[in-house]
C-alpha cells in the first residue's frame, strides 16, 4: 500500500486525482508484466485498495463538490454507477483466490477503471477546474487529510481495504451517497443496471464481449448532452 502523502495536503484536487490516476495505471502496468500469478495478486490488492480510496475521496468530497459547483448533476450520477461497476468487480475479486480467474476478473476491472478515468480526465476535470484554484486547493487539503484517515484506519486494523467503504450488501452505505445518487432518474437506473448486468456477466465468463465498448458508447452519448 502507498504510503501517507504529507506533501497532498498543499496540493489542489485535480493535481492530486490525476496523481492518483498516474499511480494506479503504473499499477496495472506492473499487474501485466508480473511472471506468477501470486505476484500479479499482490500488485492487484495493492491497486484495489488504492482504487477503494480513490473512490471514497471522490463520492464524499469530490463529486459533490464539482456538483455544486457546475450543476452537472448527470456527469456525476453517471461517474458514481461508473465507481459502482467498479466496486462490484472489486468485491467478486476480494473472495477469488490467485489465478487464472482472479487475472481475468482483474482484467475486465482494469477496462472498466482505464475508460472511468479516461472520462474524468476529458469531461469532470476540466469542469472542475473552472471553480478555481481556491476552492480546488480547499478540495485538495480535505481530500488529503480523508486520506490521512483512512491509511491510518488500515494500519490499526490491519485491513487492506478501507473497511467502510461497502455495507452488507456490497454498496456504499447509504448515508455517505450524495442526494443525487440516491434520487436517481427512472432511466438513469435502467442504464446503470444494465450496466451492472453486463459487467455481471462478463465477469463470470458468460459472455466475450467487451464491457469496454458498450460503456463507452452509453458515455459518449450522455457525455455530449452535458458538455457546455
Ligand atoms: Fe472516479
Amino acid at each position: 500500500m502507498q504510503k501517507i502523502n504529507l506533501e497532498g495536503t498543499r496540493v489542489d484536487a485535480l493535481t492530486m486525482l490525476r496523481e492518483d490516476h498516474r499511480r494506479v495505471k503504473e499499477m496495472f502496468r506492473q499487474f501485466n508484466e508480473a511472471q506468477d500469478s501470486q505476484a500479479r495478486k499482490g500488485i492487484a490488492d495493492n491497486a484495489i485498495a488504492e482504487l477503494e480510496i480513490h473512490a471514497e475521496l471522490e463520492e464524499e468530497i469530490f463529486y459533490p463538490a464539482v456538483q455544486r459547483e457546475t450543476g452537472d448533476k448527470e456527469m456525476i450520477e453517471e461517474a458514481e454507477e461508473e465507481h459502482h461497476v467498479a466496486e462490484m468487480l472489486m468485491d467478486q475479486l476480494a473472495d477469488t483466490p490467485a489465478g487464472t480467474n482472479f487475472d481475468a476478473k482483474f482484467k475486465v476491472l482494469m477496462e472498466n477503471v482505464l475508460t472511468h478515468i479516461e472520462e474524468e480526465e476529458s469531461t469532470i476535470l476540466p469542469e472542475a477546474a473552472e471553480a478555481g484554484t481556491e476552492t480546488l486547493t480547499r478540495l485538495g487539503r480535505q481530500m488529503a487529510e480523508r486520506r490521512q484517515e483512512i491509511l491510518h484506519e488500515m494500519e490499526s486494523t490491519g485491513q487492506k481495504r478501507p473497511a467502510r467503504r461497502r455495507n452488507a450488501a456490497g454498496r456504499p452505505s447509504t448515508a455517505r451517497r450524495s442526494s443525487a445518487a440516491k434520487s436517481r432518474s427512472t432511466a438513469k437506473s435502467a442504464s446503470a443496471r444494465a450496466r451492472s448486468n453486463g459487467a455481471r456477466a462478463s465477469s463470470s465468463g458468460a459472455t466475450k464481449r467487451p464491457a469496454k465498448s458498450r460503456s463507452t458508447n452509453s458515455r459518449s452519448r450522455s457525455r455530449s448532452t452535458a458538455r457546455r
